[in-house]
């Protein structure tokens, strides 16, 4: 196994055995017997070899098997772009048996890219939001909400993540050659399209979504600084992404982050909605200076905030939440006034819940230190009513109890995904409201991913730095910067051998991810068959 367990998380454990300790030896269980299943869960919907993807092209995942009620027998780009992004972390993690897998969807997603489609083609760069493709690799062409932008980010963010590895690896050539021209195109587009309005990731609502907006901002970050170590060039990547990040700022309610403005689409909603715990946890950085409330990073108030007002929004919605008290987790679903298959919670928006807090109690952990802001104060206040604002160091019984209090209500979530996952550990797309029974798509592809992120991130084990450090300062007055980019269809046949060892010259990532440390011995050297790479 590769999963890593932190100190700080064991011996928080050992100190609070609270209420929360013979839950948590129960979850353990839970999650243990749930891993492989997972996992295989994952990889079962992804072609060519995917037990229950078959007819799929290589590299090509599917959302769910489920082909009527609903059809989900497609192939997303956000979907696909998620689960290759934890795929390429279980690589780093020293599973190079998946190395093939990655390289298929990355040869696969060369194709895509230059398929023509209702969104627009390549030579515009228009065709790369398109939300979805037929399993063959051909366009839908039936009418859907396109198009969706968090697609092109999301994939170059999968692939940023396996290039950066490649060039811990001592494979810069292959980074260069095999995976960033297909990086490059989706960094075109998102500099080119930001600023357009297109619809959000539960596929609904034309407008800006929160979720796209972020990932469209780090993506462009990591982007710039992966052109300069391979000497490629991002044209105004980042004067585009501090406009990105600006625009981000408007989100903010001075409560909670509506996940939907500049509406096309009427739409009678809150914006209190888990797109926004989405993207905290996709924006994630476990090596960030502070908590700053520009990046909405899961430990940032602003993020903490929300994460209460959208749980909260659960409370009165669905009776499966009926009695529980308002310190402790609920079912979490997309968002209350939801009537998509009548309006269940998701797997994914709970685990989602979930990893927001893992990854802030592993920032608060690394700095040393939590705030209480006037903004986090009621957060705060669910688990301690009489705290107040100021700094607590991690010394500090303030901080241990609030972190040990918060571990065990994030733990809460994954519980109740746990309450609700029949005996063979199959996860569908929703729970019922009523009775927690199964509904929708079964088998979702992203239901097992985020239990697989959620899990992972809760045994302190979280993915490089993308930068976002250096990426926080927010400009006084917004700019809608936007950059004509350059696309060129890229070809992705025959990789080479990957060179497995991890460099011993130099660490050239920006990374310092905990992931890849003492699990390969290997240093095997790359044997340099053919590259051809046509662009
Ligand atoms: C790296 O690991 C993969 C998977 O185990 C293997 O197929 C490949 O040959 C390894 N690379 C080298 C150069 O040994
Ligand atoms: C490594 O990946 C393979 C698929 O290539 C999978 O079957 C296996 O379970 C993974 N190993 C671990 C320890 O997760
Ligand atoms: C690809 O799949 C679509 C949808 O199932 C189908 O209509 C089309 O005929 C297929 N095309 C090819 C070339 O197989
Ligand atoms: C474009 O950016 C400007 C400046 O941040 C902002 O006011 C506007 O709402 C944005 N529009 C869209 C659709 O992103
Ligand atoms: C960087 O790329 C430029 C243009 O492709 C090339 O002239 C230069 O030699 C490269 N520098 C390095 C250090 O590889
Ligand atoms: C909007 O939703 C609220 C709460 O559900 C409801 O009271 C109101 O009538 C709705 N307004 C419209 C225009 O549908
Ligand atoms: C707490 O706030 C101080 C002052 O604004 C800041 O310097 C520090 O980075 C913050 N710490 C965390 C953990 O956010
Ligand atoms: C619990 O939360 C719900 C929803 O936010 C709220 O309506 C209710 O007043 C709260 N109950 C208590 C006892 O705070
Ligand atoms: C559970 O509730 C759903 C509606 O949410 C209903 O269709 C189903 O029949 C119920 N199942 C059981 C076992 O009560
Ligand atoms: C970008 O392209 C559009 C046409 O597609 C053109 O109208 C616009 O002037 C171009 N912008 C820049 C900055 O080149
Ligand atoms: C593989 O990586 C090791 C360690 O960085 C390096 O010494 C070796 O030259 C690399 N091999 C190739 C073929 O790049
Ligand atoms: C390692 O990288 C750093 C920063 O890029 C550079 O200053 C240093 O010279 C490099 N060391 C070696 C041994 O290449």
């Amino acid at each position: 196994m590769f999963f890593h367990t932190t100190v700080a998380y064991l011996s928080a454990s050992v100190l609070y055995l609270g209420s929360g300790a013979v839950a948590r030896s129960t979850l353990d269980g839970f999650i243990s017997s749930e891993t492989p299943i997972a996992l295989q869960g994952v990889l079962a919907n992804i072609g060519a070899d995917g037990a229950r993807a078959a007819g799929v092209e290589s590299g090509i995942v599917v959302a769910s098997p489920s082909k009527v009620n609903p059809d989900y027998w497609y192939t997303w780009t956000r979907d696909s772009a998620l689960t290759f992004k934890f795929l390429v972390e279980e690589v780093a993690a020293g599973n190079f048996s998946l190395h093939s897998l990655v390289q298929e969807y990355i040869s696969a997603q060369a194709v895509l890219q230059g398929v023509s489609n209702p969104s627009g083609d390549l030579s515009t760069g228009a065709g790369l939001g398109e939300p979805k493709f037929n399993v063959n690799e051909t366009a839908f062409t039936g009418p859907w909400g396109r198009p969706q932008r968090d697609g092109p980010a999301l994939r170059a963010t999968a692939l940023i993540a396996y290039a950066n590895w490649l060039v811990d690896h001592g494979d810069t050539d292959v980074a260069v050659t095999h995976v960033w021209p297909v990086i490059h195109n989706d960094l075109s587009y998102v500099a080119q399209y930001w600023n357009r309005t297109g619809y959000d990731l539960w596929e609904e609502v034309d407008g800006s979504s929160f979720f796209t907006v972020a990932v469209s901002h780090r993506a462009l970050v990591e982007g710039a600084a992966l052109a300069t170590q391979l000497n490629r060039t991002c044209d105004d990547c980042g004067s585009v992404a501090t406009a990105i990040l600006c625009f981000q700022q408007s989100f903010w309610t001075g409560e909670f982050i509506d996940s939907n403005i500049n509406l096309q689409t009427s739409i009678n909603r809150t914006g209190k909605d888990a797109n926004s715990l989405l993207a905290a946890i996709h924006v994630f950085d476990p090596d960030v200076s502070g908590c700053d409330d520009s990046l909405f990073q899961p430990c940032s108030a602003r993020a903490l905030a929300n994460h209460k007002e959208v749980v909260d929004s659960f409370r009165g919605v669905y009776a499966l939440n009926e009695g529980i008290a308002n310190t402790s987790a609920v079912a979490v679903g997309r968002y209350a006034e939801d009537v998509y298959y009548d309006g269940n919670p998701w797997y994914l928006c709970t685990l989602a819940a979930a990893e927001q807090l893992y990854d802030a109690l592993y920032q608060w952990d690394k700095l040393g230190s939590l705030n209480v802001t006037d903004v986090s104060l009621g957060f705060f206040q669910v688990f301690d009513p009489s705290v107040k604002t100021g700094t607590y160091t991690s010394s500090s019984t303030t901080y241990t109890s609030l972190a040990a209090a918060i571990r065990d209500y994030a733990d809460g979530f994954v519980s109740i995904v746990e309450k609700y996952t029949p005996s063979n550990g199959a996860l569908s797309e929703q729970f019922s409201k009523n009775n927690g029974t199964q509904t929708s798509a079964v088998h979702l592809t992203w239901s097992y991913v985020s239990f697989l992120t959620a899990t992972r991130r809760r045994s302190g084990d979280v993915p490089p730095s993308w930068g976002a450090s250096q990426s926080k300062d927010v400009p006084t007055s917004c700019a809608a910067t936007t950059v004509n980019g350059t696309y060129v269809s890229a070809t992705v046949t025959s990789w080479p051998a990957i060179n497995n060892s991890t460099s011993t010259t130099n660490e050239t990532s920006t990374g310092t991810g905990t992931s890849g440390s003492a699990t390969s011995s290997s240093t095997k050297s790359n044997t340099g068959s053919v590259i051809n790479i046509i662009t």
